[in-house]
């Protein structure tokens, strides 16, 4: 039986997809080879890899005049990657979390001057999504991170910068819709709602390519590289790019981004509502900055002793993957793209209940 999965990354994937690959891992469209053996740069798989494209600016509307590639090591590896392409004077960073925290760690390399913390919300361990600052109005780029997966906050607006804004969307992207004009690069692991892990995308606006520092860039992490062999210089993650393939076809079928931020919104607001009508349960972000994605809250006290009870509670009735991440504690539940009503209702129902039965 298929369990109410609420992980934060990897997470829930659709059925359709999980299905279609299993059938590609062992035949790919019917040739007597596996997606696993064919070679990259086979007609087989090249189809796939552009389909992936197409369908990935069809969804987002990604304007012309953008890159769309694929490469390992996930969205980690553009934190360095980032500063060591596009970091020459300097760069501004909002640090909105343990990602944006990484993130602001790499461009440091370069010069502790270099990469500027412009704004934090450490001071109240990240609960909200900082706004009385003056948004840079010069240097190379400003990087955001729009979800924040363990804390659970969000920046629900595209920001509009006058230098390059450079977006970490792991765990929001594909989840609403996005005016990716306002952005020079988005960026993120596929392991939220576009895919397993083992693979990152990254759009990135041509021009960024001329605003390349002037230091040796090893090949394999030059942007450059990647956007002259369509992703192909070395042999990319190709089971990995084929699932992702599968969630976005899924995608379209469920009506593109305005439907699935419908979705989403349902999902999140209904067990927001659970949270906020419950007497055992908090929310832990602030109510404007909550995320649609990773949704964080806490057991108050008299009951925080309970809460260990009610990872087990939900696990005898299928519900897994609830359990906070370690560096805040309490319960996290990701409502990813792939995550159904019927899961939120299936949590909802067993808040509900635990509470009942202990409170
Ligand atoms: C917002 C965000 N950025 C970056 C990362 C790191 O991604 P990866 O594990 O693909 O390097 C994560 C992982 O959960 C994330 O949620």
């Amino acid at each position: 039986m298929r369990k109410h999965i609420f992980n934060a990354g990897p997470c829930k994937l659709p059925m359709t997809a999980l299905e279609n690959t299993a059938k590609a891992i062992l035949d790919l469209n019917g040739i007597g080879q596996s997606i696993m053996e064919v070679s990259h740069r086979g007609k087989d798989f090249e189809a796939v890899l552009d389909e992936t494209i197409v369908l990935m600016k069809d969804l987002l509307k990604i304007p012309e005049g953008y890159h769309v590639m694929f490469m390992g090591a996930g969205a980690s590896m553009q934190f360095a990657m980032i500063p060591m392409n596009f970091l020459r004077t300097k760069a501004y960073y909002l640090n909105t979390g343990t990602w944006g925290t990484n993130a602001l760690k790499e461009g440091k390399l370069y010069g502790e001057d270099k990469a500027i913390e412009i704004a934090s919300s450490k001071d109240k361990d990240f609960t909200y999504i900082p706004k009385n600052y003056a948004k840079p109005t010069d240097g190379d780029y400003f990087h955001i991170t729009t979800n924040n997966t363990i804390r659970g906050s969000e920046i629900h607006e595209d920001y509009t910068c006058a230098i390059p804004l450079i977006a970490d969307m792991s765990s929001d992207f594909m989840s609403r819709p996005v005016d990716v004009s306002k952005y020079a690069m988005i960026y993120g692991g596929a392991q939220k709602n576009v895919g397993p892990s083992g693979v990152a995308f990254v759009i990135l606006r041509d021009d960024m390519l001329q605003r390349v520092a002037d230091r040796p860039i090893p090949t394999m992490l030059k942007y450059e590289t990647h956007i002259k062999n369509n992703s192909m210089y070395n042999t990319p993650p190709c089971v990995n790019i084929y699932t992702m393939r599968e969630v976005l076809k899924w995608l379209k079928e469920f009506g593109g981004l305005d439907e699935m931020y419908k979705y989403n919104k349902a999902k999140a607001d209904k067990l927001y509502k659970a949270i906020d009508d419950s007497k055992m349960f908090r929310g832990t972000v602030v109510k404007e900055d909550r995320s649609l994605m990773n949704i964080v809250f806490v057991m108050e006290e008299p009951y925080k002793e309970l809460e260990e009870g009610f990872v087990k509670f939900c696990s005898e009735r299928n519900i897994v993957g609830i359990k906070g991440h370690r560096s805040v504690g309490g319960f996290r539940a990701s409502t990813y793209n792939a995550c159904t009503l019927d899961d939120v209702d299936a949590l909802v129902k067993a808040m509900a209940e635990y509470e009942t039965k202990n409170a």
